[in-house]
């Protein structure tokens, strides 16, 4: 049985991440390490909160105190780091808590997986350490790390430190870096999700610029099938890229949400641009699918509409969502300027 930490586990990517492990194998302990910040909701949870192979620990990973205890108490050997302050506009609008988790949240559970000698640290890393493309090329893990934004040079730091570790004290590490991910219990400050949200109750749509920025979407299940196969199989010390090479100009994918539920494009809305914004993200993908034989399995055309059905058959998970702190949130982002 693999005991392993997982950080972040009640945001969007490590709750799909855990409830995919846990009805998939069952050699897995977790021990899931959340500070339930804004972004992160135990309600993501609720299909395996009883797993005997399950347990919930609310605290930060910035607190060394609590993350030395875990890693004593559960004899931690394995860790996969997801908690992290995630999106770029509210990294823009104050910094300081990026850095304060992403960086020195990492640097605490890297000295402490040093101390009890693990045997795996996995760090979610993100595409946007390599900054921004042109209309072409595609980012390698030899691409140069060139991030613009808070939140991306806050994961840049992380990243470095990672690799600080591994050649400094051998620390066994590996890191992915992927591209936007979409699917269910995203929150609704993301793209999709926001524009699913705002058509259902006719909202505006903002479009930040000219809605021509291009990402590069992948299902969150084909990220975490390949976050379990570098967490098993990659090789130490190695950066692997995760992305399905789906490129879409952000205003495509507006339109296809409007024509799924069949409202008109008088929604749309162009909005100011985010300062600093990046043109274009592009993963080139071959270094993981030649070593470790993944392949993305969801094809965006059917599994956008899952997604769109997933938050049509949750409304109250996202109704107590945007009821609370997220009104103060969207005021601020959206119409106060
Ligand atoms: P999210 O914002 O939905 O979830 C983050 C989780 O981390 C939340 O549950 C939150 O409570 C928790 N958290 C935040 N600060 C914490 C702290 N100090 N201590 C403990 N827990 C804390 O984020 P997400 O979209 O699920 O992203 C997860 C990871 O994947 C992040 O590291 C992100 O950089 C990376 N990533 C995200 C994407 C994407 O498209 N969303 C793509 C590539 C990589
Ligand atoms: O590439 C991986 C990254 O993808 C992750 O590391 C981040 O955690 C994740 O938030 C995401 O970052 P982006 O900035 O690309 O995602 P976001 O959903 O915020 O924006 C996607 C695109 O949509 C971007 O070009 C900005 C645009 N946008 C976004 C919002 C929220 C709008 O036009 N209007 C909006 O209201």
């Amino acid at each position: 049985m693999k005991k392993i930490l997982v950080t972040g586990g009640a945001g969007f990517i490590g709750s799909n991440f855990i409830n995919y492990i846990l009805k998939s194998r069952d050699d897995y302990f977790i021990v899931n390490l959340d500070k339930l910040t804004y972004a992160g909701n135990l309600e993501n949870l609720k299909e395996i909160e009883s797993n005997k192979n399950y347990t919930f620990i609310k605290g930060d990973i910035t607190n060394s105190e609590l993350v030395n205890y875990i890693y004593e108490k559960y004899k931690i050997k394995h860790v996969i780091n997801f908690a992290a302050e995630s999106h770029v506009d509210r990294s823009i609008s104050g910094s300081e808590i990026f850095f304060r988790t992403n960086v020195i949240g990492t640097n605490v559970l890297l000295e402490a997986s040093r101390r009890f000698e693990v045997e795996r640290f996995l760090q979610i890393s993100t595409d946007e350490v390599y900054g921004s493309l042109g209309a072409t090329g595609l980012f390698t893990e030899q691409t140069p790390i060139s991030p613009n934004s808070p939140y991306s040079a806050s994961k840049a730091a992380s990243d470095m430190m990672v690799q600080a570790f591994h050649h400094t004290y051998g620390l066994p590490i590996v890191i992915t870096r992927c591209s936007n991910n979409y699917g269910p219990l995203q929150f609704p400050e993301k793209l999709i999700p926001l524009m699913i949200l705002n058509t259902l109750q006719n909202k505006k749509l903002p479009v930040y610029g000219d809605g021509m920025n291009v990402r590069d979407w992948i299902y969150v299940i084909d990220h975490n099938k390949a976050v379990e196969l570098v967490f098993e199989k990659g090789r130490l010390g190695e950066v692997y890229n995760i992305g399905a090479s789906n490129e879409m100009p952000n205003l495509e994918i507006i339109k296809l949400i409007l024509q799924n539920l069949k409202k008109g494009e008088e929604l749309i809305q162009y909005v100011k641009d985010r300062p600093g914004h990046d043109r274009r993200y592009a993963i080139d993908s071959t270094k993981i699918q030649t070593e470790l034989g993944w392949r993305p399995e969801f094809q965006f055309d059917s599994a956008i509409q899952k997604t769109i059905e997933w938050y049509l058959q949750n409304k109250s998970w996202w109704e107590r969502i945007i009821s609370g702190e997220y009104q103060s949130y969207y005021q601020q982002q959206y119409l106060s300027k």
